[in-house]
């Protein structure tokens, strides 16, 4: 693997799944594969999990993981080419960028979007030109419109449950990912990036229902059954996913907050039975309400537990190509 960034950066999706699998069974198995190289991770925004579970992926193979919060610690960083740079921004990514490159062997990112502009933030601008100017390999931590290791995770998830309860008859499991309230205008990254996977991975039903106006964009979507109605979308599902997102057309608003959206233990009687996920961090009785959080049907922490194989997969991959 030469990077990741997407899912077309993944020759093969189940052979991924797989090795992150038996780096679960199995985590010391290749420890001293990184050994002698180094993982920079650039924070540019807040993390939880993708912070850490990266960096126990890249020491259980033996790597040298170095975080370093960009936005709190570093220059501020200009990325227009050609800039006059006579105002806020100190440093520009064309300099930091190959210096970063000599230090890491691997550099990791995460860069949110604006919101504001969406032609910016889907042109991808900052992971792009980190990319360009670097020299090695790049693992997305969550850009401006996609966030790999969290749908690499979500589909080791969805897995190792069908592995663990086999649907009877072998149906392809339908998974829903549902649009959910939120307080604050939120990127699409992670609901574009789950669609563009299970359109992938292909062995799903996939469905997306939303509200109207929340549409995700096409080149994201396309294979998945879309409809505006939550409970005809939930009828049968194995899997939810809850997510919020702000919209796409009228780029970053919030169009309304229906409490009605929020997935609750009565909408959850419609589905299969179904496992409910969540990228996480989530808005308890927001997005999803306590009694599905804390019931059995709720495999988030499962799910945030997972990034860690899904994380050490993937650099793992990457080491065997260098
Ligand atoms: N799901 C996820 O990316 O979590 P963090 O933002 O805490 O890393």
């Amino acid at each position: 693997m030469k990077q990741f960034i997407s899912v077309h950066d993944v020759t093969d999706i189940d052979a991924l799944v797989a090795k992150a699998l038996a780096y679960k069974a199995e985590p010391f198995k290749d420890r001293t594969l990184g050994v002698g190289k180094r993982i920079g991770l650039l924070f540019l925004n807040p993390s939880l999990r993708t912070r850490l579970s990266t960096q126990i992926a890249a020491k259980n193979i033996g790597m040298e993981a170095i975080v370093f919060n960009v936005d709190k610690e570093g220059w501020a960083l200009e990325f227009e080419e050609g800039a006059i740079m006579s105002g806020n921004t100190v440093e520009h990514v064309k300099d930091a960028a190959p210096i970063l490159g000599n230090y890491f062997d691997i550099l990791c990112i995460r860069t949110f979007p604006s919101l504001k502009n969406r032609e910016d933030d889907y042109s991808e601008l900052y992971i792009t030109e980190f990319i360009k100017y670097c020299g090695v390999p790049v693992v997305s931590l969550e850009s401006a419109t996609l966030h790999p290791l969290q749908s690499l995770t979500d589909v080791i998830t969805i897995k190792e449950q069908l592995n663990q309860n086999p649907l009877s008859g072998n149906p392809k499991p339908k998974v829903v990912l549902t649009w959910a309230p939120h307080v604050k205008a939120l990127p699409q990254c992670v609901a574009n990036s789950f669609s563009q996977w299970m359109n992938a991975w292909g062995e799903v039903d996939f469905v997306i229902t939303h509200p109207e106006d929340y549409e995700l964009a096409e080149q994201f979507t396309k294979g998945a059954t879309i409809t505006h109605n939550q409970d005809e979308a939930l009828k049968n599902a194995n899997f939810v996913y809850v997510k919020n997102w702000s919209t796409y057309k009228d780029y970053g608003k919030i169009y309304e907050n229906d409490p009605g959206w929020m997935l609750t233990e009565k909408k959850l009687q419609l589905t299969n039975n179904a496992k409910v996920m969540h990228c996480l961090p989530v808005r308890r009785n927001v997005e999803l309400s306590d009694e599905v959080l804390d019931g059995p049907n709720s495999i988030v922490t499962q799910e945030a537990a997972n990034r860690v194989w899904a994380a050490q997969a993937v650099i793992a991959s990457i080491l065997e190509g260098l």
